[in-house]
């Protein structure tokens, strides 16, 4: 039997995605790759001029790009943004779920409010998405595949003041695994992938702002890259690939799983990482 060739596997002509928080960082780069890999994609933001930018790009690439406002926190907000897709392109095929927010402080000084916006937001809000798109992959009975950006904070705490991040992030990987098994049986392949530490345009503006309660961030953004197997940083393209690899045919039997894209960060030795010396 042949196999489809590789282009085709990776192909994503005909398919409207919705990617949120699409007007910079993680968001700008997954909208980009699949905009190259031939789908509608909606560039999806609560900040409008900066999606409009993000589309604006795109559509000088060539890409099928529409900028779209959204408050993902806010259900009517995601209602609208699903149906204007829908009307556009028919059906929403891929989901990436990238929006979401962090911040530092230790956990004694949280803000409870902070705590409880973090989780509605990088939570609730990825619920909100994929329930109003889930429902209508199901109506249609199509299939569709999720991508939920979590992080390594749903493995591990990676730096202090991250309580309420972690805590965001531990919950959209027990999520990603209800959803994998409660939508498989419609064709709906549902993952995560957790990226490590990059300098995204939300990163600098929290380091070049400094925390409160004095953690240093610049030492701690330092550390993450010393201690990072592959010797730097996360790339956003590093993710966008992951997120294309995932939304594609390319993961055809792929659901529930954590596609980590950190460097090696996460599974070095327990007690201090001893260098490879090349051998
Ligand atoms: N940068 C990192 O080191 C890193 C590492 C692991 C995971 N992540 C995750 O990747 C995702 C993107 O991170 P980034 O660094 O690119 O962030 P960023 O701050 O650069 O961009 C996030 C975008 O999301 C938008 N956004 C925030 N809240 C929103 C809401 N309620 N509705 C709609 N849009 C909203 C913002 O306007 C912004 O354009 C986040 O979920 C983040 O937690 C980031």
């Amino acid at each position: 039997m042949a196999l489809p060739g590789i282009s085709e596997l990776v192909s994503l002509e005909g398919e409207c995605a919705i990617v949120t928080g699409a007007a910079q960082g993680f968001g700008a780069a997954i909208s980009r790759r699949l905009g190259e890999a031939g789908a509608t994609v909606f560039v999806a933001d609560r900040n409008v001029d900066g999606a409009e930018q993000s589309a604006d790009r795109l559509r000088g690439l060539g890409y099928d790009a529409i900028a779209h406002s959204v408050d993902i926190a806010d259900r009517d907000s995601v209602e609208a943004l699903v149906d204007a897709a829908e009307e556009r392109a028919g059906r929403v095929d891929i989901l990436v779920n990238n929006a979401g927010i962090y911040s530092n402080y230790y956990f004694a000084q949280m803000p409870p409010q902070l705590f409880a916006d973090t989780v509605s937001v990088n939570v609730v809000g990825t619920f909100q998405m994929s329930q109003a798109v889930t429902g209508r992959m199901m109506a249609d009975d199509q299939g569709g595949s999720i991508v939920n950006i979590a992080s390594v904070d749903a493995f591990n705490t990676s730096a202090e003041g991250l309580s309420h991040y972690t805590t965001s992030k531990h919950a959209l990987g027990g999520l990603t695994k209800s959803m994998a098994i409660e939508l498989a049986a419609h064709s709906i392949r549902v993952n995560a992938v957790c990226p490590g530490a990059a300098m995204t345009e939300g990163a600098i503006a929290l380091v070049t702002a400094g925390a409160p309660e004095g953690i240093d961030l610049e030492a701690q953004w330092d550390g993450i890259k010393d201690r990072t197997p592959l010797g730097r940083l996360c790339d956003p393209d590093d993710v966008a690939r992951a997120v294309l690899f995932l939304a594609s045919d390319m993961a055809a039997f792929v659901t529930g799983a954590f596609l980590v894209v950190d460097g090696g960060i996460l599974v070095q030795p327990l007690e201090g990482y001893v260098p490879s010396s090349g051998h």
